[in-house]
């Protein structure tokens, strides 16, 4: 049965797939030492419920017959592994240097009113949790960009974020984190094309606007997801 996370730590069940716990012990046969299969392992249980439950740890632990103080020393290290439930979404926006020269904090300050909550935050309704602590996710080339779920976004606009959070918000059929799973973990030999990222034409040089004094922000009153409810990352 596949484990499903609400936002307000509510779980209808966090009991792994069976198609998680194969990819797992597929993990664990790749590599000669199992320790080496945990970040893969807690991937994919991070791909399944949207975060590292507990019970998702033991399960890792158990596959791979190690420690479940090893396997959740490593969850822990790593940003990147969420250990509280989140919104539906995960978005995630680079601040490191190219994206900074590019408008990153403008795109964050654009995110912030656009979900109507601060970074950090899960959305009133859900369907997006987001945070702007991130350093250089590699796409320093199509500043300033952003994560969504397993997707880049590039050459990032208010038109382009208003366009990808009204897409996201409707693709999830009834669980987007099994959305997730099925675009970016395909199985060997890979029958899905990895996620593309979105870099339709050359870097824009337009800013964001609304830091511009008089200048509107398209989709800024339309787009109102409800005040933040608390749910910290
Ligand atoms: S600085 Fe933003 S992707 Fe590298």
């Amino acid at each position: 049965m596949t484990g499903r996370v609400l936002a307000d730590d509510r779980r209808v069940d966090v009991a792994l797939s069976e198609q998680t716990r194969v990819e797992i012990s597929r993990q664990k046969e790749r590599y000669p030492s199992a320790r080496s299969a945990i970040l893969p392992a807690l991937w994919a249980v991070q791909h399944e419920l949207g975060y590292l439950a507990p019970a998702g740890m033991e399960e890792v632990a158990r596959i791979l017959d190690l420690a479940p103080s090893e396997v959740q020393a490593v969850a822990t290290f790593y940003s990147m592994y969420f250990q509280k439930p989140g919104g539906r979404h995960t978005v995630m926006v680079c601040v490191n240097v190219a994206c900074a020269l590019r408008g990153a904090d403008d795109v964050v300050a654009y995110l912030e009113r656009a979900l109507g909550c601060p970074s950090g935050r899960t959305t009133a309704d859900g369907m997006f949790t987001w945070q702007s602590t991130i350093e250089c996710l590699g796409a320093c080339g199509y500043a300033p960009m952003m994560q969504v779920d397993h997707r880049f976004y590039e050459n990032l606009t208010p038109a382009k974020i208003d366009a990808i959070l009204d897409r996201v918000a409707g693709e999830a059929g009834d669980d987007g984190h099994a959305t997730m799973q099925a675009v970016a973990m395909p199985k060997a030999p890979p029958s899905v094309a990895p996620p593309p990222a979105e870099a339709e034409g050359p870097p824009s040089d337009a800013r964001m606007p609304g830091t511009v004094k008089g200048e509107s922000v398209p989709g800024q009153k339309r787009r109102r997801r409800g005040r933040p409810e608390g749910n910290d990352l």
